[in-house]
């Protein structure tokens, strides 16, 4: 929950009321401190018996202990927000052409950076994004003209390519989202009508950015199923290339496959393995989160297609990805974590799969290799993230997959049941009579 190193705290042993209280003061302490942008890292006590109501903050601290860096490890969805505001106050971008050290991301100037009034305009973005809290709906936004023009003109090529392009998840989905979302040239989609198809489709919801996050952040977000999605486009004057994420990118590029069962979870499963891991594992899993969720192939009735949503959101690199002037190999996390990510030109490798599911197989074995002392778990139900590292939290686990693979094969019992019933009925002839005896089955 709080960033490393510069000032250590101590937690104190003892549950009693004036324990519980000075706990309270040092963690508002905590939250003004990180908000003002200090990093503060927690020590553990021997002898420390642990806090009531702080069970959670223990684990983290104990495995910190053990080696492992668990600088931020968060544990329900709404306290996605809270600490993405405070990196965004504290890390990263608080108005669009800033960063802590003072750059741009990447060394980058967008176009529109001279721009006075697409500046004005992004600062607009950047305050909602702030401002929002979990829970609340996405504030609207009356887009003008030259914005719709641009999304139209991107959405309009993109739409030209992806029958021959695109991969059969992305394709499924879009007429819904043209239909409940207004996905459609001449008209841009409000995030907070994407965010509720999202939801019932898959429990994925979005959460307006004001820019770049961290990848820690992002992955987190994953996690929670939750997307953090930009709410402003790109500069009217270079409508088909933009080098930061805008609604073109995310609503086009990701947005119609995060709406996909499977494709769901191959991304929470990767926001789940990031969580309390090293700065470097966290690295290796948002270089495998590029080339399969951004730059993605997957094969498709013997020919290639894209699902990632850097190709699916780029009209220039879709066709350069599956031309023959592209080096494609299959996807090993292990090399492709390896890769250099580059931002300004085309990929100079992209990583092929015969399928999701084989991507997400490929993804849980690496995931097995990350060090961790703890497995955690989302709990659909309270929409928070479960730390797996004593037998009572496994068995609880257990008891749910009980009930669950009861219902199953309940399920099964009665389909077999219905396909017997119906199941025509053959006459015993002598061609066909086959005599079971003990001495037969013993053959
Ligand atoms: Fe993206």
């Amino acid at each position: 929950m709080v960033p490393r190193r510069l000032m250590v705290l101590q937690a104190f042993t003892g549950v009693g009321k004036k324990s519980r209280k000075l706990i309270y003061e040092i963690l508002k302490l905590c939250t003004e401190l990180c908000r003002s942008g200090t990093s503060i890292s927690f020590a553990w006590v021997p002898r420390h018996v642990g806090v009531f109501g702080n069970e959670l903050r223990d684990r983290a601290a104990k495995a910190a202990l053990r080696g492992v860096e668990t600088p931020t490890l968060t544990h329900t969805v709404s306290e996605i927000g809270g600490l993405v505001r405070s990196n965004i106050m504290t890390k990263w971008q608080t108005r669009w052409d800033q960063t802590t050290n003072g750059r741009f991301f990447h060394g980058i100037k967008p176009r529109g950076f001279k721009d006075k009034v697409y500046r004005q305009r992004r600062d607009f973005f950047s305050q909602i994004a702030m401002e929002y809290k979990y829970g609340e709906p996405i504030p609207r936004i009356e887009y003008t003209e030259e914005e719709v023009r641009t999304w139209g003109v991107v959405f309009g090529e993109l739409l030209k390519l992806y029958p021959t392009h695109a991969c059969r998840e992305y394709l499924r989905n879009l007429p819904a989202l043209a239909e409940q979302c207004g996905f459609r040239v001449d008209n841009m989609p409000q995030l907070e009508d994407v965010s509720q198809f999202l939801k019932a489709r898959t429990g994925f919801q979005l959460r307006p950015v004001a820019g770049y996050l961290s990848s820690r952040d992002f992955l987190a977000g994953l996690a929670f199923r939750v997307f953090h999605c930009t709410q402003y486009i790109r500069h009217s004057t270079q409508p088909l290339y933009t080098p930061e994420p805008d609604s073109c990118h995310d609503l086009i590029g990701h947005v119609p496959l995060l709406a996909d069962p499977s494709f769901a979870q191959f991304s929470q499963e990767i926001g789940l393995a990031s969580l309390g891991t090293s700065n470097e594992e966290v690295q290796k899993l948002a270089t495998c989160y590029f080339f399969t969720i951004e730059f993605g192939l997957c094969k498709q009735h013997g020919e290639l297609r894209a699902y990632g949503a850097g190709l699916l959101s780029s009209f220039g690199e879709i066709q350069h990805a599956l031309s023959d002037k592209a080096t494609k190999i299959a996807f090993e996390p292990a090399r492709a974590s390896q890769q250099e990510c580059l931002i300004t030109t085309y990929q100079d490798v992209y990583f092929y799969t015969e399928s999701f599911e084989e991507a997400k197989e490929r993804m849980r074995q690496f995931a097995a290799t990350i060090k961790r002392p703890f497995a955690v778990r989302y709990n659909p139900y309270t929409q928070s993230v479960e730390i797996l590292d004593n037998t009572h939290c496994i068995a609880s686990v257990v008891a749910e997959l009980k009930g669950d693979l009861c219902i199953v094969s309940d399920a099964l019992r009665r389909l077999q049941l219905i396909e017997k019933e119906n199941e025509p009925q053959t006459p015993i002839t002598n061609a066909n009579f086959q005599p079971t005896t003990v001495d037969s089955i013993r053959q």
